[in-house]
This record gives structure tokens, sequence and C-alpha cells, in this order.
């Protein structure tokens, strides 16, 4: 089937095209490049043998996205990775992610009722569940005032994707990522943070190679058993397959609601401390860090309940931490190998 995939040239939109050619689906890419390199596209031919067609704008452009749909009539299902997501960036600047995230999802949903596209997954996040009351937290799970204005968008993107939905026409799966981390294991793709990383793990591996001096370890001071926040860490292709099968359960027609929500976690949360150990011992490098103060608006731990999508998808994280904290280091060596 022919999948459009928004956002596909980034780091969880290319891990999923990479798996959607392997399952014998036709990809097609819609991306803005504002957070991602058009090399990737050369990567991900590498990987799987076909160059996905793509194609470059924004889609918060309503003409230029309905011009491309009434350019391919024959897309089945969207996956919509394309929004912004640095949390403290959309605290700086909260209309630019209102705008680009809330925008582009409407013009993707009104695009599938004008030209009768049926499916969409959307790429949702733990973010929505704040500090939960229970751990691990499942789906059903109250949705807490969002900390910042990323988590806010992905808040009111599955509230207008259900309320769209009502009219029929269109079926859609949300997944809630926790924290999607490392790369492919041929370390062709990876997580291409531009600037200084937000994310734990990317600042690790820069910290390791030499290009940031020291990791900033926030807080060692919440009520966890090392004192460090802890979090559902989940390997990128482990994410990816999820998508996969989520748009395959649409298009097979096998979906009970007419929009479902899945968290997409391991089950297992690990600390910052952890995570810094499980890097070390796999990656036999020594890292230079250092605990500072808490950073605004972190929640202590989350970890996914992940029963719902084991048992409906029939799907489960598998990889471990290790495989996760190694990836991500030899996709870092691979880039500096390439900038030399
Ligand atoms: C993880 C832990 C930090 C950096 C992210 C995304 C969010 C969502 C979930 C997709 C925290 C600590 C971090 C550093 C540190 N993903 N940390 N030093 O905040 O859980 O959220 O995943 O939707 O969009 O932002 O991930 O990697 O920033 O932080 O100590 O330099 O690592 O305090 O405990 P987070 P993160």
């Amino acid at each position: 089937m022919k999948i459009l995939v928004t956002g596909g040239v980034g780091y969880i939109g290319s891990h999923t095209v990479v798996e959607l050619q392997k399952s014998g689906h036709e990809v097609v890419i819609v991306d803005n490049l504002s957070n991602s390199k058009i090399e990737v596209l050369n990567q991900i031919h590498q990987i799987s043998g076909i160059k996905p067609e793509c194609e470059i704008f924004n889609l918060d452009d309503r003409a230029k996205t309905f011009e491309f749909f009434k350019n391919h009539t024959d897309i089945q299902g969207i996956i919509h990775f394309a929004a912004f997501k640095a949390v403290g960036e959309s605290v700086a600047n909260p209309l630019k992610y209102y705008r680009n995230n809330l925008i582009s999802l409407m013009n993707i949903l009104e695009a599938m009722k004008e030209f009768g596209v049926p499916n969409l997954v959307f790429s949702s996040s733990c973010t929505v569940y704040g500090q939960p009351d229970e751990l691990p937290v499942n789906e059903q799970a109250p949705i807490q005032k969002a900390m910042s204005p990323y988590g806010n968008t992905k808040q009111i993107s599955e509230e207008i994707i259900s309320d769209t939905i009502l009219n029929g026409g269109i079926k859609a799966i949300a997944l809630r990522y926790f924290n999607p981390i490392g790369a492919h294991e041929s370390a062709l793709i990876g997580e291409l943070p531009l600037g200084v990383p937000n994310n734990l793990m990317p600042f690790i591996t820069q910290t390791a190679i030499g290009i940031r001096a020291q990791l900033s370890v926030f807080g060692n001071d919440y009520n966890t058993p090392d004192g460090t926040a802890i979090r559902d860490y989940i390997h990128v292709v482990d994410l990816a397959k999820a998508h996969v099968i989520a748009v395959e359960r649409m298009l097979h027609k096998k979906s009970k609601k007419d929009f479902e929500i899945f968290n997409l976690g391991t089950g297992n949360g690990f600390s910052v401390l952890e995570v810094i150990n499980s890097f070390e011992k796999t990656c036999k490098a020594k890292l230079n860090y250092k605990i500072v103060g808490r950073r605004a608006g972190d929640v202590e731990q989350v970890y996914a309940d992940t029963k719902f999508a084991n048992d409906e998808l029939g799907w489960k994280a598998i990889k471990s931490l290790d495989e996760m904290t190694l990836s991500a280091w030899n996709w870092e060596k691979a880039l500096a190998k390439k900038i030399k």
C-alpha cells in the first residue's frame, strides 16, 4: 500500500520509513527539513534498497498540502510525525508550536476528508500524562494539564482528531511515545539533533565523543532509588515497528474503534544514572558528568503500562537498554567519521 510519512526524513520518521519498506509498502515523504537533512534519503536507500519519493514543503501551508494530495490520489494511510518537539523551545516560542503543530494536523485532516484518505497514525506523547498518579501509566489515565506548549499541542491534537473522527470517514490511531532513543543497527540513520541536544541520549553520546565538555544530570533529589528521574526508554526501531503494525491494523480493517490510543513503551523505568551506567558498560567509555539542579518541567518518574499495545497490536518492545545505548554510541561514532 502507498503510505504518506510526514516528517519522514526525521529521527523516528526515517526509522519508520525503513520498516514500512521492509514490509513491502510504498512510501512517499513530506518534510520541511526544519529538523533533518535531505541526505537521510540516501541512507534510507542504502538500508532498504529503495529511495522514497520526497516532497519538501510546510504542511501548515494549506494550498501546498492540498496540491500534494491532488497529485497523490492513491495514498491509503498517513503516518503523521511532522511537528516541532523541543519542550524547552516550545516554552520560549509557544505560537511557533501552536501554529505549526496544530495547523499542519488540521490541513492533513481536511485533505483526508477532501481526497478520501481513510487511515491516520498520529505521533503522540506520554507527556499528555504529566506526572501520573499511578505507575505504570495506562491509556485510561487522566490527562493532566500539559507542562509545556509542546505537550499541549499533543493533547489538543488528540482532541482535534477525536472530534473530526465523529463525522465518520476517517479512522485514526494515536501512539503515545515514551522516550525513544538509539539508532538503526547499520548506524546509517539515527537521531540528528541540530544544535545543542535537549534530550539525554544525544547529550551523553556527544559528551563521550568530545563535542560536549560535560553532561549535566538534572537533579538527584527525586524520590527514586538513586535520586535521579526515571523514564521509559524505548529503542527507536521497536517504536518504528509499532507504526507499521498500527497502519496495517487500519488497512486490514482490524480497528475496534474509529480512534484508538496506545502507549508505546517498554514498561521498564530507568533512571538517568542507570542510563549512564549502561552507556559506560556497553560502550567502555567513561562519561564526564556532574549533578546539577532539577530542570523546570521535568516529571519525577513515568513508565508505561504496555498491556493494551501488547495484547491488541500483538507488539512488544524487545530491545534492552544496553542495546539502545550501544546503538546510540555506534551512530555517534559513524557521524564523527562522516564529518572527518
Ligand atoms: C530524560 C531525562 C532529564 C538531558 C522527551 C521529549 C518529549 C517526549 C518524551 C516525545 C530527564 C534528564 C536530560 C540532560 C539530564 N518524547 N536529562 N540531562 O524530558 O523525558 O522528554 O521524551 O514526545 O517530547 O522531550 O526526555 O531526554 O530530555 O530527559 O539529566 O542533558 O534525562 O531531566 O530526567 P524527556 P529528555
